[in-house]
């Protein structure tokens, strides 16, 4: 028995760290089955420890409270986010920090463990800006952060990080206090009844079973904001790391945007590929996102270990919700017409000939975002093995 034994889970989902804490994906071609919006079944999980408890008829009553360097401190349950505030519902894409992990712990064992491509899924949330409760408070003068803390109890206290304040007044961010999550309450794997959901971050950033934001003039120091979520520099090791605490103290290295990245789907990783006739088109497929709301402009595919490459098609789907304009959606208001930024993945596909495709030992993608942001073909190895993109290599098998 776990602590988390009450709760039930799909069988399809892979589990990366035992019996718990319960950090899961979907099979790669599973998640990517399921299309734009990822169903709570098969939504990532990224827990650090048992999930809080919380029965349906306690959710109007639970407590948040906004606190720090503010003027008018306060609590808040939901009952009254929901009634006090316009509710709005956004589609947005979360992404861990350590997907595509498993390929760097091949280079190089790193402290994290072994995420596939599939540390990634888009929901429609549903709740209210973050900005608009904290404008509540009147943050004073001198306030630069937004600390988060989670009810989840852990080995070295609640889960917390903090985002900057700025980001978090800025309409553009996206960034909001969600209690559903395609039109249902909240999973609790996924937060019931409130969390944070940030987007163009890394998933760290977006705090489950949301408890207490505290308005500060520094940044979080809440162990799992130090210890969790940086790229140190590529020659600190794991003792290095472990013996000299000014790595982690150094802000610097603590991530938020996510880096552009892809993965081919279609064929899977070790497919056989029947040849039949070769001339017969296959369609490659597969998902990329860029960070920081930045919107993914190209994604490129090579045969040949990168001397050519070849453009694929791009699916936005995000757009469509774009351009059905406001509408109730999930019990919210769908805002995201005049919304410039890309808070979503978007899909890809282009058509080869089967021959040609079973000809290359490997093939790879690549996407590139509206700054030039592309991915690079060496990994970049650090100790927590974060972030890791480049170029996503498949292999596949030729079966006559
Ligand atoms: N919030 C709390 N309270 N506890 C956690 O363990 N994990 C974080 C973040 N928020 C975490 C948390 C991490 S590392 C990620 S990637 C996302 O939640 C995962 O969200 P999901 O499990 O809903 O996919």
């Amino acid at each position: 028995k776990t602590p988390d034994s009450w709760l039930p889970r799909d069988p399809r989902l892979i589990r990366l760290t035992g019996a718990h804490p319960f950090n899961v994906e979907a099979p790669l071609t599973d998640l990517f089955d399921e299309g734009f919006l990822t169903s709570p079944e098969l939504f990532y999980v990224r827990n650090h420890g048992p999930v809080p408890q919380v029965q349906d008829e306690e959710i109007p009553d639970w407590e948040f409270s906004v606190e720090g360097l503010v003027e008018h401190p306060f609590t808040l349950n939901l009952r009254q986010l929901i009634e006090d505030y316009e509710q709005r519902t956004y589609p947005i894409t979360l992404v861990c920090a350590g997907n595509r992990r498993k390929e760097q712990n091949a280079v190089r064992k790193s402290k994290g463990f072994s995420w596939g491509p599939a540390g990634v899924s888009t929901a429609l949330w549903t709740g209210v800006p973050m900005a608009e409760v904290i404008r509540k408070a009147k943050p004073k003068r001198g306030a630069r952060f937004v600390c988060m803390e989670g009810a989840d109890e852990l080995p070295n206290g609640n889960y917390g990080t903090s985002v900057k304040l700025n980001w978090v007044m800025d309409p553009n961010k996206g960034m909001i206090l969600a209690h559903r999550m395609n039109g249902e309450v909240l999973r609790p794997d996924h937060g019931k009844p409130l969390r944070v959901v940030i987007p163009g971050q890394i998933g760290g950033r977006s705090v489950k079973w949301l408890k207490r934001l505290i308005i500060t003039k520094d940044p979080s120091d809440n162990w799992y904001h130090i210890y969790d979520n940086r790229v140190l520099p590529t020659m600190v090791s794991p003792d290095d790391a472990a013996n000299d605490k000014s790595w982690w103290t150094d802000e610097r290295y603590a991530i938020y945007d996510l880096n552009t990245n892809s993965a081919i789907a279609y064929p899977a990783h070790d497919e056989r590929l029947k040849i039949g006739e070769p001339e017969a088109t296959y369609t490659l497929r597969g998902y990329a996102y860029g960070g920081g709301g930045r919107r993914v402009t190209r994604v490129e595919i090579t045969l040949d270990k990168g001397k050519t490459w070849r453009l694929a098609d791009i699916d936005y789907a995000e757009d469509r919700y774009k351009e059905a304009g406001r509408q109730k959606l999930c019990d919210g208001t769908l805002d995201i017409e005049n919304q410039e930024a890309s808070f979503c993945w978007c899909f890809w596909r282009l058509d080869i000939a089967v021959g040609e495709l079973a000809a290359a030992a490997d093939v790879f993608a690549r996407a590139m975002d509206e700054s030039m942001n592309v991915q690079p073909r060496d990994l970049y190895w650090s100790v927590l093995g974060m972030m890791n993109n480049p170029w996503f290599r498949i292999v596949i098998h030729r079966e006559e």
